[in-house]
C-alpha cells in the first residue's frame, strides 16, 4: 500500500512532500516517486530496492511518465505561445537508445543526432527521417552519406563540410528522390552564458559553427548550389543554463540572420534555437520551468519578427537534459566504508565514474537518498566514492544521508542526461542495465554488459597466444 504523500526532498529528513505542478526539470525526483508502506522509494509504481534484487546493481531506472510529461510540456507550451509552426527535437546525445528515441518520437518529438551511431539508433527506433537532424563539427563522409540517403536534415557546421556537401550532393543527391539535400547552417552567435566552460558553445571562441562574420560568403555559396536546399539556421549557446536572457537574445540575433538570407534569394523557413535549459540536481539549483523557457523564446522570436518585418519561421528547439535528466535515477549497492578521523567518512558504492563521469569531468554535484530507509533522519555527511582505481572517482563529496550499512541501496537522483551516454568501461567495469518503469511494470531497455561483452572487440594475434 502506498503512503499518501508523494516524495520530495528536504534537508533533515530524506523525503517530504515535493513541489506540485512543477515542471520535471525543476524536480529532484521523477514525478512518480513515492514512499511505500515498507518505507522504501518507489518509482513508476516499482519498489527500487526490489528492482535492484531483480535486475542487479548498479541499475539505471527511467521513469516513463516523467519523460513523457516533459515532452508533453515542451510540445504544449509551443502550441500555447507560438502561433506559427513548431517542432521540438530531443537531443539524443543526452541518452541515445532505442527505447528513449521511441518514447520521444511517440510524443511527437523529432530527434537531434550528432553521429552516424545516433542517427542509426534513431532510424532503427522508427523515427521518421523528416524529423531527424544531424549535427557535428566533423562529420565523416560516411555519416553525411547515411544522412543524405536516409533523407534527414544536415546541420552544416563549417566550410569543409559545406564544400564537401556542395560536391557530393550534386554527385549522389538524395538516392531515391533526387531531391536537393536538406540542410541548415549552424552559426556561433557570440552570446555568453553562465555555465561550465566545457558545455558552453555560443561564444565566438567555440569549435562549433560558422562565425557570423562569414555569413555573406556562406549565403552566397549556398545560393549558388541548387543541389543544396538550405531550409534554415541553427545555433546552440550551451547547456545547464538557468538564465532566460541569453536564449531570448539569441532569438533576436537569429531573426536578423534570417532576414539577411533573404537578400541572397534564400527562402529559409526554419529557426532552431538549440537546447540548454538546465535542471535541478540539488536544492541549490533553480532553473526556469519548461513552459517559462518556451514562452520566453517564443515571445522573443515573435517580437524580433515584428521588428524585422518578416513572417514567423517554423521554430525548432532541441533540449536534451531538461527532457530526460530528472526522469532517471541510478541505484547502487553500498559496500565498504572508511573513516579518516577528523576529516571524512567515505562510503563506497558498486559503480562510479564509469556510469556517471559528470562529477569528475565537470565537478557536477548530485543528490542521493537511501532507498530502503526513506524516513530515517539524514544525520550524517559522508563522501560517496566510486569503485574505480582513481582518487578522483567521487560521486558526491558531501552527501547528507541516514547512517548506512553494506547492502543498503543508494540512489543518485537526476541521472538521465549524459550518464549512460557518457558511460565507459574504465577498469573493465561492465555497463549497468537500464530499465524503464511505468505503472508497476519494469522492462529492460539496455541489458547489463557481461564479461563476454567486455571482450567482444578483443583479438589475440596467433603469435601472442600461449599455445603457439
Ligand atoms: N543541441 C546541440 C547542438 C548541443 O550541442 C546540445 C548539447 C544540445 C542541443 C542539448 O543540450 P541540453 O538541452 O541537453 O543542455 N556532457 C555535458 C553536456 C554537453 C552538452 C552538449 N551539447 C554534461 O554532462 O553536462
Amino acid at each position: 500500500m502506498l503512503s499518501t504523500h508523494p516524495a520530495g526532498v528536504q534537508s533533515g529528513r530524506q523525503f517530504l512532500p515535493k513541489v506540485t505542478d512543477a515542471s520535471p526539470n525543476q524536480e529532484l525526483l521523477p514525478l512518480t516517486a513515492r514512499i511505500n508502506s515498507s518505507d522504501r522509494l518507489e518509482i513508476g509504481g516499482c519498489d527500487v530496492t526490489t528492482l535492484v534484487e531483480q535486475f542487479g546493481s548498479p541499475l539505471y531506472i527511467l521513469d516513463e511518465d516523467t519523460l513523457r510529461n516533459a515532452c508533453c510540456q515542451y510540445r504544449e507550451a509551443f502550441k500555447k505561445y507560438y502561433p506559427g509552426e513548431s517542432q521540438v527535437l530531443y537531443a539524443s546525445k543526452a541518452w541515445s537508445c532505442l527505447a528513449v528515441c521511441a518514447i520521444a518520437s511517440q510524443e511527437g518529438l523529432g530527434i537531434d543526432v550528432v553521429s552516424g551511431g545516433e542517427l542509426y539508433t534513431a532510424l532503427q527506433a522508427g523515427v521518421s527521417p523528416d524529423k531527424l537532424y544531424l549535427h557535428g563539427n566533423n562529420k565523416s563522409l560516411e555519416e553525411l552519406k547515411l544522412a543524405i540517403n536516409s533523407g534527414c536534415t544536415i546541420v552544416v557546421d563549417n566550410w569543409h563540410e559545406l564544400r564537401t556537401l556542395g560536391h557530393w550532393s550534386s554527385v549522389i543527391g538524395n538516392s531515391d528522390t533526387n531531391d536537393p539535400v536538406r540542410i541548415m547552417l549552424r552559426l556561433t552567435p557570440g552570446i555568453e552564458c553562465h555555465t561550465h566552460e566545457y558545455i558552453r558553445t555560443g561564444h565566438l571562441d567555440s569549435k562549433f559553427g560558422f562565425d557570423p562574420n562569414q555569413l555573406d560568403e556562406v549565403f552566397a555559396f549556398v545560393s549558388q548550389h541548387s543541389a543544396l536546399n538550405c531550409v534554415g539556421l541553427h545555433a546552440h549557446i550551451g547547456s545547464q543554463i538557468f538564465e532566460q536572457q541569453p536564449h531570448q537574445d539569441l532569438a533576436g540575433v537569429m531573426v536578423q540572420w534570417l532576414d539577411k538570407a533573404s537578400s541572397y534569394g534564400l527562402q529559409m523557413q526554419e529557426l532552431n534555437v538549440g537546447g540548454g535549459l538546465g535542471i535541478r540536481y540539488t536544492e541549490a539549483d533553480d532553473p526556469p520551468s519548461i513552459e517559462a523557457w518556451v514562452k520566453g523564446v517564443c515571445t522573443a522570436i515573435q517580437n524580433a519578427c515584428v521588428t524585422q518585418q518578416i513572417a514567423l519561421p517554423k521554430l525548432l528547439c532541441e533540449p536534451g537534459r531538461s527532457l530526460i535528466g530528472s526522469a532517471c535515477v541510478t541505484a547502487y549497492t553500498v559496500g565498504s566504508s572508511k573513516t579518516v578521523p577528523g576529516i571524512r567518512t567515505y562510503i563506497a558504492i558498486d559503480g562510479g565514474m564509469s556510469d556517471n563521469p559528470r562529477p569528475i569531468t565537470y565537478q557536477s554535484v548530485y543528490r542521493a537518498v537511501v532507498a530502503n530507509k526513506m524516513s530515517a533522519p539524514a544525520t550524517q555527511t559522508v563522501t560517496i566514492a566510486g569503485k574505480h582505481c582513481e582518487s578522483g572517482d567521487i560521486l558526491i563529496k558531501e552527501a547528507t544521508l541516514p547512517p548506512s550499512e553494506p547492502g543498503d541501496i543508494l540512489v543518485v537522483l537526476a541521472t538521465g542526461a549524459y550518464n549512460y551516454s557518457m558511460a565507459s568501461n574504465y577498469n573493465r567495469l561492465a555497463r549497468p542495465a537500464a530499465v524503464v518503469v511505468k505503472a508497476g511494470e519494469a522492462n529492460v531497455i539496455l541489458r547489463r554488459e557481461t564479461y563476454q561483452d567486455l571482450m567482444r572487440q578483443d583479438c589475440l594475434p596467433a603469435r601472442l597466444s600461449s599455445e603457439t
